[in-house]
């Protein structure tokens, strides 16, 4: 029989606007840890630091209130109950039961456990799962005389578990829908890079708003919609609903002073140099349904061609994109031919340009022919890929005369 007594870090609602710190756990796509240490470090949050896959930190109600409303790259953000040492099943079922839920939700709120594990010694994760559920609901009967329901497709309140081979951990989810679910997205192209991704990108490239930036196979748009977002100061979660809404603890006047605040800051919707094309009409169709749901057709400049034919919309800029990844044979034979030609339009049109592709394609910088100045290891779900870095400089045009020329970090 375990002690927990002492272990519980929180028995009492936890108050959001309180100053007591949380200890906070925020998921994000691989690769991006430390771009979301930089970002939740300016969010207020302290004790920051990665761990794979997300960042620990430490904040009070406002922090985790700000993490929710404008983190840009973070997946969702929980909130840890308590750490516990386990052996069995029991150990796991007490532990959750020992937790005062009916202090932390109303038994009307709907449910659901979720559950990951590392090296875990014990059998089945799904009776794991199903016995913390059991225990959650138990200990309501046991208080209120009634059990809370479970919704395994739109939850109210979600609880994470996490074990690993000696160490049971639980969390309450404040962020509810994940994220990179900003609240707008209304239609969806062709294999549509998840939103946190997308601006974690923006932010390794190193593009500054009013910068040009163009996507040259923008599908859905949504680097386009990230980049608008970020150069008009609207917070990503201002069009969406959060868990920490559904806690006992939600702390309305908190809540509605930093949502206000966000709003305030907000830029009027003009024209931007955001630029994005794409081969497919119907594909464009949805770049301009999903920039119209965010209220930001206005921002970014949309045209239909093909990236072979694109030109420059300025003279310097950042241009990013992931194209298809060519997963069949037969898209794999035209990505072979499609990759040269496409390296030399950059050549031939991109001078002063950096340049960057999204690709779990290794053979990619082989087919391109131009140096890779950079790549970053990054993952698209469970896909590993790179961020590969092209610095297009003028006269970098393969040739004996661009080669005796000398062009100091050349692209060719
Ligand atoms: C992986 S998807 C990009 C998804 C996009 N980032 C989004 O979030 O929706 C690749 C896109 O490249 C487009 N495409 C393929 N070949 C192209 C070409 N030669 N020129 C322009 N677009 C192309 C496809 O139609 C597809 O929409």
């Amino acid at each position: 029989m375990l002690l927990l007594d002492s272990i519980f870090e929180f028995q009492f609602p936890i108050a959001m606007n309180s100053r007591t710190n949380a200890k906070l756990f925020a998921s994000c796509p691989r690769g991006l840890e430390n771009t979301l240490i930089a970002e939740l470090s300016g969010l207020g949050a302290t004790n920051v630091h990665a761990v794979a896959g997300g960042v620990g930190f430490e904040g009070d109600g406002g922090v985790i209130y700000r993490a929710n409303l404008e983190s840009r790259i973070a997946t969702r953000v929980l909130l840890r109950l308590f750490t516990v040492p386990y052996r069995s099943e029991e150990d796991v079922y007490r532990a959750s039961y020992d937790f005062d839920w009916p202090r932390q939700f109303d038994v009307g709120r709907s449910i659901r456990v979720y559950l990951t594990a590392q090296r875990c010694p014990l059998k089945s994760l799904d009776f794991l799962t199903l016995r913390i559920k059991d225990a959650v609901c138990d200990r309501f009967r046991s208080d209120v005389g009634s059990r809370p329901n479970v919704d395994t497709r739109a939850p109210e309140v979600r609880i994470h578990a996490f074990l690993d081979a000696t160490q049971f951990m639980l969390y309450l989810d404040t962020s509810g829908e994940p994220l990179f679910k900003r609240g707008a997205r209304a239609a969806q192209g062709e294999a549509p890079i998840k939103e946190n991704l997308a601006a974690g990108i923006l932010r390794l490239t190193g593009w500054q708003p009013g910068t040009a930036l163009l996507d040259p196979m923008c599908g859905g748009g949504t680097f386009l919609i990230e980049a608008a977002q970020i150069t008009l100061d609207i917070a990503p979660g201002l069009a969406r609903s959060f868990g920490f809404e559904k806690l006992k603890s939600f702390d309305a006047g908190l809540w509605q002073k930093l949502r206000a605040e966000a709003e305030t800051r907000r830029k009027p919707v003009v024209p931007l140099p955001i630029h994005g094309s794409e081969l497919y009409g119907d594909t464009l169709k949805f770049a301009h349904v999903n920039l119209q749901a965010a209220g930001l057709e206005q921002a970014v400049q949309l045209k239909q061609a093909n990236a072979l034919e694109v030109s420059a919309p300025a003279a310097t800029g950042v241009m990013v994109t992931n194209p298809p990844y060519g997963e069949r044979m037969g898209e794999q034979q035209e990505l072979a031919e499609f990759y040269p030609k496409f390296g030399d339009a950059l050549k031939q049109k991109f001078a002063g340009w950096n340049c960057y592709i999204l690709s779990a394609d290794m053979n990619l910088p082989k087919l391109i022919k131009l140096q890779v100045s950079r790549r970053t290891p990054l993952f698209n779900g469970a896909l590993e890929c790179r961020l590969f870095e092209y610095k297009i400089v003028a006269g970098s045009m393969r040739g004996p005369k661009s080669t005796q020329g000398g062009e100091k970090g050349g692209a060719a």
